[in-house]
């Protein structure tokens, strides 16, 4: 079986965090790397299954867009939903331009494991410890606002068998003790926290584990998702831009377009007035607001995330097991949340494809500091075909063939929150004097899926506000937790 260190250092020796031992790193090395995008990713599943990604390289020939009210930099979940809450309120006559590097939501959105799963209460008693009660429920019930709300989308818009919706739940499979004691602390906290959600979480005892899901280790259930992100993208792109046109908004996209530097034109009193210049090699685009979409690759626009938001490499790999609707339709996570996967059944097909991502636990530096998603690593790719064949006896051919293995690139913070809101010059600074106009919100930490709509709706929010002149009475919505603004978001 697949150990990750952390079951070889004594729990009282670790500093607290979603990954303690990949803290550590943190806390050891300054992490310095930085960069755009590399080309030619390895390919997903998700991105190069056929007629996947029509939108794929919208807008990558013909003239650039050369002036927008606000040029959002990044294709993936976070760029696109915050042209979708600009496409809404920004007010008529107004232009939104979306810069992507590479082809349509080539990012983590593309490269993920398709979960869309809160944590609900998982990992609550540290952000209590580090944030306070009311913050650290605020971070849960804003992945739950997420959640809910893309559903909502999704259901009115009719969209659910095109995304190969799947309403199965998530099991967390406890594989040591200290991580079952580790979960029954979090949600005994989160109880006596009041936390919403807690009560529909149910403990899932060996035996059941067993004659259930064919598996000896205890877990717990709660409701979660799983979906194919980057159709849910294309689609709510699709959306942003109809419902742009309905109010006089214009959504452009220009693909295979990088955004190379950001150099200040003028500091304009009037908000509306262009503020900066994106170079790209396509040629400049002046933009009066710019959002940062670009997570994992921040820092190399804003060289104040350097070592704040670390490019980590995620592997995943698409197996087939021997069984076939006897394998369940839950997601799972195990081994402390290294890995997580969930099956895909296709009517045509008699297995499903398991779609299994994790292991970095055996790479020297939590494959921490990587930005080239267009290798795999090989000791991680062996890690991953082993992890399910022994804790599923029967279930896995550990001979079995791969039918797809690619990488991605996460942005991970020190804090493991994500930077939100006006850029800053630093990330305990409040100083916004230099990026005036300049929003971002990226560094999910692996966990963007539930975060970044929200997390785009807030930046979106921020500059409507700014933008008619009511900037000052911007206010929070209720679930958004004042530790993700940029600038308040340190690890300390
Ligand atoms: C292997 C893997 C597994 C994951 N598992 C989960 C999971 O189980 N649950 C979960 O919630 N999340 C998971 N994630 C994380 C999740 O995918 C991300 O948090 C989320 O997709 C981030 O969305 P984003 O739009 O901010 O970033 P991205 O999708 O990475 O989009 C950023 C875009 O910016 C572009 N870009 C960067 N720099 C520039 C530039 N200078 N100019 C122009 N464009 C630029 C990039 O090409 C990219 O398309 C996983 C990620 C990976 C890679
Ligand atoms: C980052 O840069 C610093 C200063 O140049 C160097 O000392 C350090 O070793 C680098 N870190 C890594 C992980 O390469
Ligand atoms: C963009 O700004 C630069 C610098 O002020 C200016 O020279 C250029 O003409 C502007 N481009 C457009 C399309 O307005
Ligand atoms: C705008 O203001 C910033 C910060 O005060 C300053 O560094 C920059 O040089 C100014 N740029 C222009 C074009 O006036």
């Amino acid at each position: 079986m697949l150990l990750g260190l952390h079951h070889l250092i004594p729990a009282f020796l670790l500093p607290t965090g979603f990954f303690p031992p990949e803290q550590v790193v943190f806390e050891t090395q300054r992490l310095n790397n930085t960069g755009l995008p590399v080309p030619n990713p390895t390919h997903s599943f998700w991105i190069d299954s056929p007629q996947a990604n029509p939108l794929a390289k919208e807008g990558s020939s013909g003239p650039l867009t050369r002036d927008a009210d606000v040029c959002i930099i990044g294709a993936g979940i976070t760029g696109v939903s915050s042209a979708y809450h600009l496409a809404r309120n920004l007010g008529t006559g107004k232009m939104v331009v979306i810069l992507e590097a590479r082809d349509f939501c080539s990012g983590a959105t593309g490269r993920n494991g398709g979960h869309l799963t809160p944590p609900v209460f998982i990992g609550f008693y540290d952000r209590q410890q580090k944030y306070g009660t009311e913050e650290a429920k605020k971070s849960y019930a804003l992945e739950n606002y997420v959640s809910s709300k893309l559903l909502k989308i999704i259901k009115q818009e009719g969209w659910d068998e095109d995304l190969d919706l799947v309403e199965g739940g998530r099991i967390t499979m406890f594989m040591t003790e200290e991580e079952e004691q580790k979960a029954r602390r979090d949600w005994e906290t989160a109880r006596m926290a009041g936390l919403e959600r807690v009560d529909e979480v149910r403990w899932l005892e060996r035996e059941e584990m067993q004659a259930k899901h064919g598996t000896s280790f205890p877990g717990t259930f709660f409701h979660s998702h799983n979906l194919w992100p980057l159709k849910l993208v294309s689609k709510l792109y699709s959306l942003a831009k109809s419902q742009g046109l309905n109010s006089g908004i214009d959504i452009r996209l220009h693909t295979r377009t990088p955004v190379t530097s950001i150099s200040h034109i003028n500091n304009a009193t009037s908000s509306s007035a262009r503020r900066w210049s994106l170079a790209t090699p396509r040629g400049q685009v002046n933009c009066s607001y710019v959002i940062h979409a670009t997570n994992a690759y921040a820092s190399f626009l804003l060289p104040q995330l350097r070592g704040e938001v670390v490019p980590t490499r995620g592997q995943v790999i698409a197996i087939r097991p021997n069984l076939g609707a006897q394998v369940g339709r839950s997601s799972w996570r195990g081994n402390g949340g290294f890995e997580y996967w969930f099956p895909r059944y296709r009517r045509e097909e008699e297995r499903p494809l398991v779609i299994l991502g994790g292991a970095r636990d055996v790479a020297p530096r939590f494959e921490k500091d990587e930005t080239d998603d267009s290798v795999l690593n090989v000791e991680v790719g062996k890690a991953l075909r082993g992890f399910l064949p022994p804790l599923f006896p029967g279930m896995y051919d550990p001979n079995q063939e791969v039918e797809w293995e690619w990488t991605g690139i996460m942005g991970y913070t020190t804090s493991s929150a994500p930077f939100v809101g006006p850029v800053t010059d630093g990330i305990t600074s409040t100083r916004v004097e230099e990026y005036e106009g300049q929003y971002i919100a990226a560094g999910y930490t692996g966990h963007g899926m539930p975060r970044a709509y929200a997390c785009a709706e807030v930046v979106a929010s921020m500059i409507t506000a700014d933008l008619s002149g009511r900037g000052n009475e911007w206010t929070a919505p209720a679930w958004f937790p004042r530790h993700y603004l940029m600038g308040h978001n340190s690890s300390a």
